[in-house]
C-alpha cells in the first residue's frame, strides 16, 4: 500500500504514473476548487450537529478550510500532488495540517459521489446566475437599439428574398423577445439545478446521523435531490442547462448570421464597429466582421459540445460511474463559450454602426411594397384578394422588366393591367403612393406585433417593464444565495 494515499488500503501498490495521470481530474477540478471546500465546510458543520465532530474539533478543521478557501479565491492554492481529484486532494490538505485523528473524521457519512454532485451543483448555480446577467444585459442592449429606429424601414425576408417591408427596430425587437425566451428557459432550469445532493454517501444514503436539510440551508438551496441514488447518479440538470445553452447559441448565432450578411456591400444595411472587425493582411480594403464568425462557429462547437455530454451520459448504467467526470469540464467549455459571446454581442450591438439611407433607399426600391398594394385593392376598392394578388403581380413583372421601381408606376397604368386581369377600376390618384412609400407602408400595418411604429413602440415599453421584473428577480436569488454563504462562513468562524 502506498503510505501517502488516503484511499488505496485495498490494493497493492499505487496507480503508475500514466495511469494516474489517465486519471486524474485534477487539472479541471479548479473550476470547482472553491465550491467544494464550502461544501465540505456545510459537511463539517452537519457532523458537529450529528455529533461526529467535538465543537473543538469542527473549529479546528474549519481553521484549516477557512485557510484554503482564502487562498483557493485567490488563487494561491495550486491543486497538485499525486491525486486522483480535488476531493482527495482536499481531505489530504486538512489531514496534513491537523493530522489523522481529526482530519480523518472529515469523510464520515460521505462520499465522493455526493460531494462531487454537490460541488458541480454550486458551480452550475454560479455559472448559470453569471450567465444570466450577461443575458439581461446584452438583451438590454438590442432594447436600446430598437428604440431609436422603429421608423427605419428595410426589407424583411422569407427564403432571402424581399418579402415586406419592416423596421430595423422590429428586428431588434424580436431578437429581443428570442434572448428573453432562452433567459426564461435557463431561469427554469435553475430550480432543479439548485437542489443539495449531499448526504445521499455513495449512493445509498449513510448510518450517520446526518440531517440533509442542514446543508440545503447553509448553502443557500432551494430542496434536496431526496433520493440518494438519483443525487449521485442523474446529471438531468446538466443537459438541461446544457441544451439551454445550445438554444441561446443557436439564437446568437443566427443574429451573428444576420449582421454578417448585412454588413457585406451588398446589402449594407450595418456596419460593425472598427473594435469589432478585423482586417485582411493583404487586400487593403477589408474590413471583416470576424467577431460575428466566430460566434456562428463557436455556436457550432457548443452544440458538439452538447452531443458529447448526451452520448457519455446515455449509456450509463444507474449508480455512480467514473465516466461522470468526463461531463464537467464539457460544461464548463459550453458556459464559458456562451458567456464570451454573450459579452461580445453586447459590444457589437452597442456600438453598430447603422445605415440609415442605405435602408430608406433599399426600402424604397423594393417591391417587398407589393402585398400592402394588393391589400390596399382590397381594403379601398373590394377586389377579392387572388385578384388583386393577380393585378399587382403583374405590375410587378411589368416593372422588374423595365427596370422600374413600383412607385415609379402610375395609377393609370395599374388600372390598365387590372382591367385586363378583369378587374376593371377606377383608382385615386395617389392611390400607389399611399402604400408604397415605405413609412406608409408600416404604419399601414396596424395588427398586433406588426411592425407599424406605434405598435412596436408599445411593444418596446411593455418590454422595457418584462426586462426591469427580471432583472429585479435575479438580483434577489443572487443577495439571497450570498446571504447563504456569508452566513455559512460566519458559522464556520471563517471571514
Ligand atoms: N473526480 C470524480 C468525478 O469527477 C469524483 C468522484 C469520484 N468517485 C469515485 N467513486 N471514484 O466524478
Amino acid at each position: 500500500m502506498s503510505e501517502e494515499s488516503l484511499y488505496r488500503a485495498r490494493v497493492s501498490r499505487g496507480l503508475c504514473p500514466k495511469a494516474l495521470d489517465f486519471v486524474s481530474s485534477l487539472r479541471d477540478d479548479e473550476r470547482i476548487l472553491v465550491d467544494d471546500i464550502l461544501g465540505t465546510l456545510a459537511h463539517v458543520l452537519g457532523l458537529k450537529e450529528a455529533g461526529v465532530l467535538t465543537e473543538r474539533e469542527c473549529r479546528k478543521i474549519c481553521r484549516v478550510l477557512g485557510g484554503l478557501l482564502k487562498q483557493a479565491r485567490s488563487g494561491e492554492l495550486r491543486l497538485e500532488g499525486p491525486y486522483e481529484d480535488v476531493h482527495e486532494f482536499l481531505e489530504n490538505e486538512v489531514i496534513k495540517r491537523v493530522g489523522i485523528e481529526i482530519g480523518g473524521k472529515i469523510h464520515s457519512g460521505r462520499s465522493r459521489n455526493d460531494q462531487v454532485a454537490l460541488a458541480i451543483r454550486l458551480r452550475v448555480r454560479k455559472e448559470l446566475l453569471k450567465t444570466c446577467d450577461l443575458l439581461l444585459k446584452t438583451s438590454e442592449e438590442f432594447l436600446h437599439r430598437a428604440e431609436g429606429c422603429v421608423e427605419l424601414p428595410i426589407p424583411f425576408y422569407t427564403h432571402t428574398q424581399q418579402a415586406q417591408i419592416g423596421s430595423l427596430g422590429h428586428y431588434f425587437l424580436s431578437k429581443f423577445d428570442d434572448l428573453l425566451e432562452d433567459y426564461d428557459r435557463l431561469v427554469d432550469c435553475f430550480k432543479r439545478v439548485n437542489l443539495s445532493p449531499l448526504g445521499a454517501c455513495a449512493v445509498a444514503g449513510t448510518g450517520l446521523p446526518i440531517k440533509r436539510e442542514m446543508a440545503v440551508k447553509l448553502l443557500g438551496f432551494s430542496g434536496l435531490v431526496e433520493n440518494s441514488l438519483s443525487a449521485v447518479s442523474s446529471r438531468g440538470f446538466m443537459l438541461e442547462v446544457a441544451s439551454c445553452l445550445n438554444i441561446l447559441m443557436s439564437d446568437l448565432s443566427r443574429i451573428a448570421e444576420d449582421l454578417i450578411l448585412w454588413s457585406s456591400n451588398e446589402f449594407g444595411f450595418v456596419t460593425p464597429s472598427d473594435e469589432y472587425a478585423s482586417t485582411s493582411s493583404v487586400m487593403p480594403q477589408k474590413v471583416n466582421p470576424c467577431t460575428l464568425e466566430l460566434m456562428r462557429a463557436r455556436a457550432a462547437e457548443v452544440q458538439g459540445l452538447c452531443m458529447g455530454l448526451f452520448s457519455i451520459l446515455k449509456g450509463l448504467v444507474t449508480g455512480y460511474n467514473r465516466d461522470l467526470q468526463e461531463t464537467k469540464p464539457i460544461l464548463w467549455k459550453i458556459f464559458d463559450l456562451t458567456q464570451d459571446s454573450l459579452a461580445v454581442l453586447k459590444g457589437v450591438i452597442s456600438t453598430l454602426k447603422i445605415n440609415e439611407e442605405r435602408c430608406l433607399s433599399v426600402s424604397r426600391g423594393s417591391y417587398a411594397l407589393a402585398l400592402d398594394l394588393a391589400e390596399g385593392l382590397v381594403l379601398e376598392y373590394g377586389v377579392p384578394f387572388r385578384l388583386a394578388h393577380r393585378v399587382i403581380g403583374q405590375a410587378v413583372r411589368k416593372c422588374a422588366e423595365e427596370g422600374r421601381k413600383l412607385t415609379e408606376l402610375s395609377v393609370q397604368e395599374l388600372e390598365e393591367i387590372s382591367e385586363k386581369a378583369g378587374q376593371k377600376l377606377k383608382l385615386r390618384p395617389d392611390f400607389i403612393k399611399k402604400y408604397a412609400e415605405p413609412l406608409a407602408s408600416l404604419r399601414f400595418r396596424k395588427t398586433r406585433g406588426s411592425p407599424n411604429p406605434a405598435e412596436a413602440r408599445r411593444m418596446l415599453l411593455k418590454r422595457r417593464g418584462e426586462l426591469k421584473k427580471r432583472r429585479r428577480s435575479l438580483d434577489e436569488v443572487q443577495n439571497k444565495i450570498d446571504k447563504s454563504i456569508s452566513e455559512l462562513l460566519r458559522k464556520a468562524g471563517v471571514r
